[in-house]
């Protein structure tokens, strides 16, 4: 059994790695050890059969990385007034899924958490090798980015960096130009800015993403 205070640290990095940043001290660098070390959990992290279903690319070049993010509008406009304690949501017909009902229309906010130091984009791979005839590799694929993706949050903010994930990609195939191959999903790491909400949009201090929170509520089954 370790000491208790470890078990408190490993708690605050379930919590503060959950956290999606949006907003960045772009002054700071990243020293290349800790870069090194973040692709090194990017690319370790386990998949089905160690195979390799994706590629990572590292973007560092400031206008390359802009021009990505300007890609990335897809924060829906019912956000700009949104409120987790009035918003009303609503039931799906089939009663499955519940909806957050607001304005329609309006501006799609970019995603600003890509804007970090280090932007990782995730494309597809195909592995070299077939385990079967007709095997899809599609939902290996998925897997083995979420892993990839959850190692980065979780290194990263042990290391003191913040993260932020996007998969609401506005315009992919320019991006696949960027980079000639097209996302899957899209990860900011970097220096957050210590004197703003995480949550206010790096270039639009006017609106301040929600959190969510409220629809964390995952069900454990103790058998
Ligand atoms: C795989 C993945 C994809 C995500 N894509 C988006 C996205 O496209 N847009 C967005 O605003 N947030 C995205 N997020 C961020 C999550 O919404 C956020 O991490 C989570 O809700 C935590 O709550 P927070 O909003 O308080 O940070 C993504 C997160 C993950 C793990």
């Amino acid at each position: 059994m370790l000491h208790g205070s470890f078990n408190k640290m490993l708690r605050e990095t379930i919590h503060e790695s959950q956290k999606c940043q949006r907003n960045w001290d772009l002054s700071k660098d990243i020293p290349q050890e800790d870069k090194d070390l973040i692709i090194e959990a990017a690319t370790n992290s386990p998949s089905k059969q160690n195979l390799n279903y994706f590629n990572v690319h590292v973007i560092e070049d400031r206008d390359v990385i802009e021009e990505i993010h300007s890609y990335t509008e897809g924060f829906g406009p019912i956000y700009k007034d949104y409120d987790a304690n009035k918003t009303p949501h609503e039931r799906s017909k089939d009663g499955q899924a519940h909806y957050e009902k607001g304005k329609e229309g309006g501006k799609y906010y970019t995603n600003p958490q890509v804007l970090g130091q280090l932007l990782l984009a995730f494309t597809p791979n195909e592995p070299s090798q077939v385990r079967e005839e007709n095997d899809t590799y599609d939902q290996d694929r998925d897997m083995a980015i979420g892993i990839s993706a959850g190692y980065i949050n979780v290194i990263a903010t042990q290391m003191g960096y913040a993260t932020g994930c996007c998969k609401c990609i506005s315009d992919v195939p320019a991006i696949g130009k960027i980079l000639g191959e097209e996302p899957i999903l899209l990860m900011g790491v970097g220096v957050a800015d210590a004197k703003r909400d995480r949550r206010e949009h790096h270039n639009d201090p006017s609106f301040t993403f929600p959190s969510l929170k409220q629809n964390k509520k995952i069900s454990v089954n103790y058998v």
